[in-house]
């Protein structure tokens, strides 16, 4: 088990390590499924919704909400999207007194809750803020079946004026995938040197779909080009 708060070391790294990715993209493709099943959907609520760069995309369609375990990465959003309203609070648990059309939980953030049990209690968590009709939408990580195990990932971010450099050999215990990453981060002066474990769940596809479908969600895996992963789309109601 991993011990501490997710991305506890690393939360002011995050935007760096992810600087190209493409979040106008990924946030296009959620827009265009809500409009196609959700024609008239309002709000939404990122849950793990880490620095906050789907919300700011997704903030120009949608009145957008956030909520995230660590506190460093709600900074990070308050700091992207002023205006939008932030919850620090545990996926497995949190209760908003509130409903949304959407809920998305987005890059994997799912897997962080480590146990099949967490996973399903975390979708019974978002499924109970989500209005009727409303759509939930979730990029699970690797399933015991798909992850590569002992793979040696080594990445190298040198575009921006702050260097870095993480790498980690990924391997399973069981159904959890261990990253114990170990960063370089070239500033000003000396390169400092970060070390962090990651513990992720691998949930089989069963699974998910078995959490859904315990609290009445009809849903479906959609592969994709845009989302690696395959993204999970579940429907209360007509839709
Ligand atoms: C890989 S990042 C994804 C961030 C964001 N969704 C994105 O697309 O860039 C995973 C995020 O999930 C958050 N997280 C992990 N476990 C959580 C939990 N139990 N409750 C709420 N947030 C959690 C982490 O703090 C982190 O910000």
């Amino acid at each position: 088990m991993s011990s501490g708060l997710p991305y506890e070391n690393s939360a002011h790294l995050y935007d760096l390590m992810y600087v190209r990715r493409d979040y106008t993209t990924t946030a296009e493709e959620i827009r265009a499924i809500a409009e196609d099943l959700l024609p008239g959907a309002e709000d939404l609520l990122d849950v793990g919704c880490g620095t906050g760069r789907h919300l700011e995309v997704l903030g120009n369609w949608y009145r957008g909400e956030g909520l995230d375990i660590n506190p460093t990465m709600l900074e990070l959003t308050h700091a992207r999207c002023p205006q939008i309203p932030l919850h620090e609070n545990d996926m497995r648990t949190f209760e908003l007194d509130r409903s949304y059309d959407l809920v998305i939980c987005l890059f994997s953030a799912i897997g962080y809750v480590e146990t099949a049990e967490a996973m399903r209690r975390s979708i019974e968590r978002m499924s109970a803020h989500l209005r009727s009709p409303g759509l939930l939408i979730v990029e699970p990580w690797f399933t015991p079946e798909n992850f590569w195990d002992g793979h040696l990932a080594a990445n190298f971010q040198m575009e921006a004026e702050t260097k870095l450099a993480w790498m980690y050999r990924q391997y399973r215990e069981d159904l959890t995938a261990v990253l114990d990453i170990h960063y370089l981060v070239g500033g000003e002066g000396q390169p400092e040197y970060i070390r962090e474990r990651q513990d992720l769940g691998l949930f089989r596809p069963a699974e998910m779909a078995e959490a859904f479908a315990a609290v009445g969600l009809e849903a479906e895996y959609r592969e994709s080009e845009v989302w690696s992963r395959g993204l999970y789309v579940a429907r209360r109601g007509a839709g």
